[in-house]
């Protein structure tokens, strides 16, 4: 049987992300039933940006299910200048379990896959970042008791994390709207996966660029950086562009009355989000964090048992 990977929701079904969240929240209730799950097994976190809940996540959980990790940094591989990336992963295959990975192209992450045979992990690329979509969802069910149905307004850059926001909403059969200024919308390629595979799950997916349409009656209000990591030169000229689109107390109060704010984090404070938004008793950022942990435990233990 050939290698599963974790790449993005669009490869997993249904039922199979459910079970990810599910056994995300069964391992959060009790993190010591499983502390033997992928003991002795071997975790390469492959790093070409900085990270800190990434990081950090993986390190502890591949710890708490009796594994362990190597972080290699950026200088240590210099994926495809030192070494091919074919040579990379099957020198990696023959000494770890599975691979974390967080770099710059999403071909990059392919590439590894297709010649990996362990479990190769999409810890963020310029694409996607599904780690971090898995968790929010699982954040969204904690807080609202289901997520489908459930409307998410993400407003700001139709960027990785949008693109993860609508694989894994359309999968949960959610209502997911992007509301983004003109331009920055997301990727056509998975605007049009949504529309094809929405009507299987009864997910909704629109795009708007007028940000009170977005948010209203939005269960969820969600925002991410305007210029994520490698677009540092733009962020200036994004901060004129962006500003109709930060979320402040003004933008949340066209969200439901009992809507939740969240981020995933890092936030600069004052642009994408405001301090009084983001400390306020809506926002969850947090719990998100703390739950990239539990989530991504249920991902290793599929994929590397
Ligand atoms: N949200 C997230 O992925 O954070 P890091 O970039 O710190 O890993
Ligand atoms: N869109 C952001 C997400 C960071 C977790 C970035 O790629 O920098």
């Amino acid at each position: 049987m050939s290698t599963r990977h974790f790449i993005d929701a669009s490869d997993y079904t249904t039922a199979e992300i459910k079970g990810l969240i599910d056994e995300g929240i069964a391992m959060k209730a009790n993190p010591r039933e499983y502390t033997s799950v992928l003991q002795g097994k071997a975790l390469a976190l492959l790093f070409e940006k900085p990270s800190l809940r990434t990081r950090v996540s993986f390190d502890v959980g591949i710890h708490q299910l009796g594994g362990f990790s190597i972080y290699l940094s950026p200088n240590d591989i210099n994926l495809g200048k030192r070494e091919s990336i074919p040579d990379v992963a099957r020198n990696l295959d023959r000494m770890v379990q599975g691979v974390m990975v967080r770099t710059f192209s999403h071909q990059v992450i392919l590439d590894m896959a297709e010649y990996s045979r362990v479990p190769i992990i999409n810890g963020l690329t310029d694409f996607s970042h599904p780690c971090q979509a898995v968790a929010d969802f699982m954040t969204m069910r904690e807080y609202k008791g289901r997520v489908d149905g459930l409307k998410l307004a993400y407003v700001g850059d139709g960027n990785n994390l949008a693109h993860s926001l609508m694989h894994t909403g359309v999968r949960l059969g959610s209502e997911v709207r992007i509301v983004t200024p003109k331009g920055y919308e997301p990727d056509t390629s998975v605007v049009e996966w949504a529309q094809r595979e929405s009507p299987a799950t009864g997910a909704k997916v629109w795009i708007t660029n007028d940000p009170a349409e977005g948010v209203k009656d939005a269960d969820v209000v969600y925002t991410d950086v305007w210029a994520s990591m490698g677009q540092e030169s733009e962020a200036e000229e994004r901060r004129k562009i962006f500003i109709p689109f930060q979320v402040n107390s003004d933008l949340m109060a066209h969200a439901a009355d009992d809507a939740i704010f969240m981020h995933c984090l890092p936030a600069h404070r004052g642009e994408e989000v405001t301090d009084e938004v983001i400390d306020s008793r809506q926002s969850v950022v947090f719990d998100q964090a703390e739950n990239r942990l539990h989530s991504q435990k249920a991902v290793m233990a599929l994929l590397m048992k």
